[in-house]
């Protein structure tokens, strides 16, 4: 039976008889207070003892009685409560508070046996309670979104009494022990002792250290009322009596669990709540982990308070124990999971996977790198390639840090897909909250894919006007080279001398960095990049020479293609004039000329969005991808009205995957990060620094030679004590520098030039990092080759 402290708790709420007013007194006293006169009618009530006034003008009020034992200061509360959610979020449907004529929102009546009792009330919400059908999964959703506006709009609300303790709060889930007397059956006091026992080990420590406020402690389905012809719109949400201060996801865990009640897959059930939820309140880790194992407390708590009270009042069965064998059900069903594999799902619920993975002790069975290998050549045949001589092991990224799976912490200066840096949130959520909702081609109408063209054709010059959306910078070109081909009506293609445009079958073949010159087919010929040396600038570009080359072979250009930020030639922008040069001499020729922004778009140059815009050049075609999607497959192809209008008119171009709203959502949010975070502007201030930083580390470092690039993409070439480039000792730099926890490559012909390409959140403090573990990494290899 109850110990001696149990009246520390508000148990005793729960032990006195509700009040028993007459409808006759009730009339009398709402018409003497409040001057209501109607038609009362009783309503059900766990403590209190509640009416329906419904007066002669037609509105409807709650008379609400309350129980003699509660505390006024919690009514006080209560409706204090109803007043901040008014003010902070007026069209959430909760009741207002009906003044008595003395101006008070509490008054005070006294029973026949002498009690007092506050009452109070408040405007009755009309709406229909929501279908009790298990199979219904409408509400949902709905459930969830409206809980966390609820959260949100008591989020700065506060009074004095909120800590009171109320054994309806899931943080007092230990008190049920000296109540479990009442359960009888072995069965059920066996599995209530196991729930309680999971909450003592795996909840009761990590309270205190879990975000708390007030809430409203007992959002159910019994306490909502939906619209009578569209039953997933929430109109009502009654009966605040169970608000408290309390661990928000002790909240959640209080929505969630009764809706298990009946459900053929509750899991499935919890997610879509917790999902919803999410989007408005981001979850955090220690209240995921928590949360299985609370939804049991709450599930336990409703059986257990129920036994006990029936006890105490046993002619109230009906509604005390009204839900109890399904509650059971419940309990069992919740057992059978397995609660790893439960919690597993809510971090997918929220998108936060890897966080699981990384936080969990049960981590992926460590593979030696050996096997792991061996099984990668195996299993992904020989181009499976990894970077380094230590290959890494990466589970997780957070702006421009990733994580490997021993939990080391390794500076990206070398990731660009990660544009806005590693799982940027803003993106994340885009991606999470698009997918949840549709995913589809671009054969319907949506929204999104006219608002990114917009966002994107926007940002370019006059008259590129058209936006056709791909999924990876290969296909972006291979569309551009189909387009240039229809339009030109020529088969030639012009490249530069170390290039790389994609993998697919007519961009490898403009990829001089995966197959070599030697073997380029006739139609494609070579000019040179741009280099800081001017050697290979204007007049000699080999252009001139390239087209003629290609007469030779019987073609006319079809195209010229250049990687605007030069990065396999070695990375270069371009000189003023040399662009426009190449793209008046290659329409004289009658081709088209495209800017492959795949490596040099959105913003990574600093000084302008597009490499083109290095020397004003106006291209035909405006290839993008790798950062687009800030790792979502997201690419496209912008051009001229015109030129998209003849060439549909020659072929039926569609892509499946190509503009879907899951993509358009990425790439619309990336867009919405650089404006918001600046990234632009950053890269070309932490660019211009890391490039006077370097030019101060070439005079004590005679290995260092020319450093060329701009922004956040800079080439530092490496050079024997002759000039000549050094690829050897790049490569070793680069894998010091691994061993230090840095990550850069290298690029350019011989693979002598570091490749410096962070995401553009890389900050000077993140440069200092880079530049400390370059100068780490040349001492060291300065000193062993000198011994
Ligand atoms: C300049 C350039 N164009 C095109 C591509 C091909 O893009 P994807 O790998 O997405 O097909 C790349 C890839 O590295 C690139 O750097």
């Amino acid at each position: 039976m109850p110990d001696a402290n149990h009246d520390l708790y508000q148990d005793d709420l729960l032990e006195t008889q509700s009040p028993s007013f007459t409808i006759e007194q009730v009339n009398d006293i709402a018409n003497q207070l409040y001057g209501l006169t109607g038609v009362l009618f009783p309503l059900t009530s766990e403590r209190d003892q509640n009416f329906r006034i419904s007066t002669e003008a037609e509105d409807q009020f709650v008379i609400k009685i309350a129980n003699s034992a509660e505390d006024p200061a919690v009514i006080d509360m209560q409706l204090k409560a109803l007043e901040h959610i008014a003010k902070v979020d007026p069209n959430l449907p909760v009741p207002e508070v009906l003044f008595s004529r003395n101006g008070l929102a509490i008054e005070q009546i006294q029973a026949e046996n002498g009690d007092n009792h506050n009452i109070r009330i408040l405007t009755y919400l009309s709406g229909a309670p929501p279908k009790d059908d298990p199979t219904d999964h409408a509400l949902h959703r709905p459930m969830g979104a409206c809980l966390a506006r609820l959260v949100l709009a008591l989020r700065g609300f506060f009074h004095p009494i909120a800590n009171y303790e109320l054994l309806w709060d899931l943080k007092h889930t230990a008190k049920l022990r000296q109540y479990l007397p009442y359960i009888t059956d072995a069965n059920h006091h066996e599995l209530v002792s196991y729930f309680l026992d999971r909450f003592d080990r795996n909840v009761l420590p990590l309270i205190p250290k879990l975000r708390a406020q007030i809430v409203h402690n007992d959002f159910v389905p019994d306490n909502i009322l939906v619209a009578e012809n569209d039953p997933e719109r929430i109109v009502g949400i009654i009966d605040f009596g169970d608000m408290t201060h309390t661990p928000l996801i002790n909240d959640l865990a209080t929505t969630i669990a009764p809706m298990l009640r009946g459900q053929a897959d509750p899991v499935g059930v919890a997610v879509e709540i917790i999902a919803r939820y999410h989007e408005m309140i981001p979850l955090e880790s220690a209240e995921l982990r928590v949360l299985y194992d609370l939804i049991a407390a709450r599930l336990t708590m409703l059986n257990v308070i129920a036994y006990w009270r029936y006890t105490l009042h046993p002619y109230n069965r009906e509604y005390i124990m009204g839900g109890v064998e399904e509650t059971w059900t419940s309990l069992e069903v919740w057992r059978a999971q397995d609660p790893a594999y439960v919690t597993k799902k809510f971090f997918r619920a929220c998108c936060l996977w890897e966080m699981y993975e990384v936080n969990s002790m049960q981590k992926e069975v460590n593979e030696t790198l050996q096997s792991h290998l061996s099984r990668r050549a195996r299993l992904l045949g020989p181009y499976a390639y990894l970077f380094y001589d230590r290959p890494l092991h990466i589970v997780r990224g957070e702006g421009v840090w990733l994580y490997d799976d021993e939990g080391a912490r390794y500076l990206d200066a070398y990731n660009n897909v990660a544009h806005v840096g590693h799982c940027h949130p803003h993106v994340v959520n885009a991606i999470a909250k698009q997918a949840r909702r549709l995913n589809t081609s671009a054969r319907y109408m949506h929204g999104y894919i006219l608002e990114l063209a917009e966002q994107i054709t926007k940002r370019m010059p006059e008259p590129l006007s058209v936006c056709m959306f791909v999924c990876t910078g290969s296909e972006a070109n291979e569309l551009a080279w189909q387009m240039s081909k229809v339009v030109s009506g020529n088969g030639g293609a012009l490249i530069t001398k170390f290039s790389y445009h994609g993998s697919a079958a007519a961009t490898t073949q403009f990829s001089t960095e995966t197959i070599p010159q030697e073997k380029l087919p006739a139609h494609v010929k070579t000019l040179f990049a741009p280099t800081s040396d001017s050697t290979f600038r204007k007049p000699d570009s080999g252009l001139s020479s390239a087209i003629m080359a290609l007469d030779e072979h019987g073609h006319q250009p079809a195209m010229l293609i250049l990687d605007t930020a030069f990065v396999s030639d070695g990375i270069y922008t371009s000189p003023k004039g040399y662009l426009n040069s190449l793209f008046a001499e290659t329409h004289a020729a009658g081709g088209l000329c495209v800017a492959d922004e795949v490596q040099g778009g959105f913003g990574r140059l600093g000084q302008h969005f597009w490499g083109f815009q290095f020397d004003d050049a106006i291209p035909d075609i405006v290839t993008l991808g790798k950062p687009m999607g800030n790792g979502h497959p997201l690419a496209a192809v912008v051009t001229r009205p015109e030129i998209a209008e003849t060439f549909a008119n020659e072929i039926d171009y569609f892509s499946t995957f190509g503009g879907n709203p899951v993509s358009c959502a990425a790439g619309l949010a990336v867009l919405e990060v650089i404006e918001k975070e600046a990234l632009q502007q950053n890269a070309l201030k932490v660019g211009q620094y890391l490039r006077e930083r370097l030019a101060i580390l070439k005079r004590d470092y005679p290995v260092i030679g020319e450093v060329h690039g701009t922004g956040l993409l800079q080439g530092v070439d490496i050079i024997k004590p002759d000039g000549a480039l050094n690829p050897e000792m790049a490569d070793h730099i680069i894998n010091h520098m691994r061993e230090s926890s840095v990550l850069i490559g290298t690029t350019g012909q011989n693979y002598a030039t570091l490749k410096i390409r962070p995401p553009i959140v890389f900050e000077v403090e993140h440069a200092e990092i880079l530049l400390a573990a370059l100068i780490k990494a040349l001492d060291e290899l300065l000193t062993l080759q000198a011994a």
